[in-house]
């Protein structure tokens, strides 16, 4: 039986999955939160489905192992394979696709873009979602081969990744003039000031602050939500902590002091 005091498991490839953090410590402030970043094996979004779903099952074992009560994946790439890898899992997971696609399809958008990993891209979830509830919606999707591993690095002054901004979203301008733009990986938002300045007539959408709420609506139906003011962040990985340190600091994440190095094995 889950109890309200355990925590929430957070899992990324990478850094992304931070952005995340931020938003159920906004909308979940008393969660303890137990956040995994795997950049040892990031950039996933290149890489096969099989590949992609032997990682991600690492992670979500070491999470049981830790205990949590439900597991948010901080990654689309991975939320591609979420009806793969819900049998596996005694606890509840939850989709960043799900949530940014119903999210889209509420909004009632004539079209969007949607940006994302290449592996995103072709496993086509969120055009099968969306169009299953907004038939007319015209979704422009384009995956970046670069993006995400270029910002994994935690070198965020690179001129290339404006260069690799520019140049994917122009694909999706010259096949329809969309005027919103969903971030759909989750190491985007930490660039979303170079989205603005390359295109600062598109509205972002960043879908984070909707898995947030579905968190806490997954929450409030299993009467799981932990009472406490304010939960604690643990922030492991198997890449470098300090990019991971630095990133927390950026986002104004609550807590950590610092973050751990981890390998799964
Ligand atoms: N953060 C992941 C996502 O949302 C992708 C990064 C990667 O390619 O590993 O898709």
């Amino acid at each position: 039986m889950y109890q309200n005091s355990f925590p929430i498991g957070v899992i990324d490839s990478g850094i992304g999955g931070l952005t995340v953090v931020r938003q159920i410590q906004r909308i979940l402030p008393g969660e303890d939160i137990i956040f995994f970043g795997d950049s040892a094996n990031c950039p996933y979004g290149n890489r096969s489905a099989d590949e992609i779903y032997e990682l991600s099952l690492r992670m979500l074992r070491y999470m049981e192992s830790r205990g949590v009560k439900c597991v948010a994946i901080a990654c689309n790439t991975i939320s591609s394979l979420v009806e793969r890898l819900r049998p596996q899992c005694p606890f509840p997971l939850i989709s960043i696709i799900e949530s940014g696609a119903d999210y889209i399809a509420r909004e009632k958008l004539p079209s969007v873009g949607v940006i994302a990993t290449e592996f995103t891209v072709s496993a086509g979830v969120y055009d099968t979602r969306i169009h299953a509830l907004a038939p007319d919606c015209e979704v422009v999707s384009r995956g970046s081969p670069e993006l995400a591993g270029l910002i994994d690095r935690g070198d965020l002054n690179q001129a290339v990744i404006d260069e690799e901004i520019t140049a994917q979203v122009d694909v999706i301008l010259s096949r329809a003039p969309v005027r919103d733009l969903l971030l759909a990986c989750t190491h985007f938002p930490i660039v979303e000031e170079n989205f603005r300045r390359c295109f600062p007539e598109l509205r972002l959408i960043d879908p984070a602050e909707q898995q947030a709420i579905a968190v806490k609506n997954m929450l409030v139906y299993r009467t799981l939500t932990n009472p406490q003011n304010r939960g604690s962040l643990t922030v492991e990985t198997s890449g470098d902590p300090d990019v991971y340190a630095a990133i927390a600091r950026m986002l104004s994440l609550y807590g950590p002091k610092d973050c751990k190095a981890v390998s799964l094995t």
